[in-house]
């Protein structure tokens, strides 16, 4: 059959079952890809893949870089943080070091304080003198205190001297003051037997008080300096304050402003190994005592001191102690053996070191008896731990000795009650004490 008659025939089929003929469908060839396709798509497939695959590597590397970069950034500033931390603490550390140097005080129980490096203006204070500086009587109905005329004394000068009296920057160690050893709580004496100077090295004597010390003629228990000025370069340069090289210290006290500037108005230029110890024996003639009840009492005032006290300044008189302890001094600054550590294997021979005549061997410059309550403990050794002590030993007579001062020195009888009011006599001796740290120049 041809085609024609084969679709009038479906069309006339169509027509019979009622339905309108369906349009004619548009057949869309459906080929299968051929095997070639299918393997160019399954390599694309699988190169697009493997790029994925790179793609998220490079990613998840890229991350892990950037975390371990994070890490060693928070690594690094950990450390440095560290460091810092470190550093600040170590410089603390300096600096409470430095700190706690510059105010240490051998004598941890003393309440003084150095009033160190704190000023910012630094002013010096200048106190007026005790009195007139050309005819210098500051011991009230006192004769006039012998001054040397190359070292006058002003008021600028003594004050220069306080400061360097107070400062522990004059000594080798940088660690005390003359003031350390000369304390107002131990009527000027450092309150120890034996001290220790500078860099910790052992003194052999006991340190004298400093109440009236310009009035005196010969410095040390032996007397071997013979002005203040050559005591305080001695007690500078040697054990006490350890400035073996003094120049070194002049140099840095040079460097500092405030004295640079005060010895310049007051010497007429830099500090020197000379003028250092010239100011400190002008602040030294400024230490002066008279100011105790048993003072009120003899300049007229009955009720300055108790009955006990005036009975025991009787005995005191009565038993010869005024021989040697004599006058307003209360000192007739001149040496005697009253036997103190002659008993050692190698006693200190005192005065006899500085004349050679036998007659001083184991003298010592008899003590100013001013604020003899407060300076235990006592004699050039610091042997007697209390007055009590001390003053038995002396109404005893001293100790027996070739050398003994027994032309003066006596055994007394004394009652209890005559030994307690010679106590309480020395009690009276009590001086008002009141230094106060003077402000000192800063570092510059
Ligand atoms: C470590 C303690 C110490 C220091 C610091 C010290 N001294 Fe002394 N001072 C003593 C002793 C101990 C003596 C007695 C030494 C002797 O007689 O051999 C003394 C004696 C003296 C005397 C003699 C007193 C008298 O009765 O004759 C004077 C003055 C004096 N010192 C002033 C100074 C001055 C000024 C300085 C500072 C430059 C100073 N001292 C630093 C312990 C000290
Ligand atoms: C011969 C002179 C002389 C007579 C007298 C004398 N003394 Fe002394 N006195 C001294 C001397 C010197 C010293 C120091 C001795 C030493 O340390 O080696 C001293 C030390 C002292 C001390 C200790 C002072 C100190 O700072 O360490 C006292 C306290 C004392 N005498 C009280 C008396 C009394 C109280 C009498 C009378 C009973 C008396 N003295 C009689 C010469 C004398």
């Amino acid at each position: 059959m041809s085609p024609r008659p084969f679709a009038a025939l479906l069309l006339a089929l169509c027509a019979c079952a009622g339905q309108p003929a369906a349009p004619p469908k548009t057949v869309i060839e459906q080929r299968p890809p051929s095997a070639d396709q299918i393997a160019a798509a399954e390599a694309e497939v699988a190169k697009a893949r493997a790029e994925v695959a790179a793609a998220t590597e490079t990613a998840q590397r890229a991350r892990a870089e950037e975390e371990a970069a994070r890490q060693s950034r928070d690594k690094a500033l950990a450390e440095a943080a560290a460091a810092k931390a470190a550093m600040d603490a170590k410089a603390r550390e300096a600096a409470a070091l430095k700190l706690a140097e510059e105010r240490t005080q051998p004598d941890a129980d003393s309440p003084f304080v150095y009033d160190l490096f704190q000023a910012q203006d630094f002013r010096p204070q200048v106190l007026p003198l005790p009195a007139d500086p050309a005819d210098y009587a500051p011991l009230a109905g006192f004769q006039a205190m012998d001054i040397p005329a190359d070292n006058p004394l002003t008021p600028e000068k003594a004050a220069l001297g306080r400061q360097l009296y107070h400062d522990p920057r004059l000594s080798g160690d940088g660690q005390l003051a003359c003031y350390s050893c000369h304390v107002c709580e131990h009527g000027l004496t450092d309150g120890k037997a034996l001290g220790q100077g500078a860099f910790g090295k052992p003194l052999t004597r006991s340190a004298p008080s400093m109440w009236n010390i310009g009035y005196h003629w010969a410095l040390y228990w032996d007397g071997r300096a013979a002005s203040l000025e050559k005591q305080s370069l001695a007690a500078w340069k040697g054990a006490n304050m350890g400035a073996a090289e003094p120049q070194k210290i002049v140099d840095r006290l040079n460097a500092i402003p405030g004295y640079r500037a005060q010895f310049e108005a007051v010497f007429g230029g830099p500090a020197s190994v000379d003028s250092v110890p010239q100011a400190l024996a002008a602040h030294m003639r400024t230490i002066v005592g008279g100011h105790t009840p048993w003072d009120r009492w003899q300049a007229g005032d009955p009720s300055a001191v108790s009955a006990a006290a005036k009975l025991g300044w009787d005995v005191f008189q009565r038993v010869g102690c005024k021989e040697c302890h004599t006058g307003v001094l209360l000192t007739d600054m001149q040496f005697h053996n009253v036997g103190i550590g002659m008993a050692n294997a190698e006693p200190d021979v005192g005065r006899f070191k500085v004349s050679n005549e036998e007659k001083d061997k184991g003298a010592f410059k008899t003590p100013t008896l001013r604020d003899i309550g407060d300076s235990a403990p006592y004699f050039h050794d610091g042997s007697a731990p209390t007055l009590e002590d001390a003053v038995d030993l002396m109404l005893a007579g001293g100790k027996p000795n070739p050398w003994l001062s027994a032309d003066k020195l006596k055994p007394a009888q004394v009652t209890a009650a005559e030994r307690a009011a010679l106590l309480e006599f020395l009690k009276s001796l009590d001086e008002r004490c009141e230094v106060q740290a003077p402000e000192l120049p800063p570092e510059a």
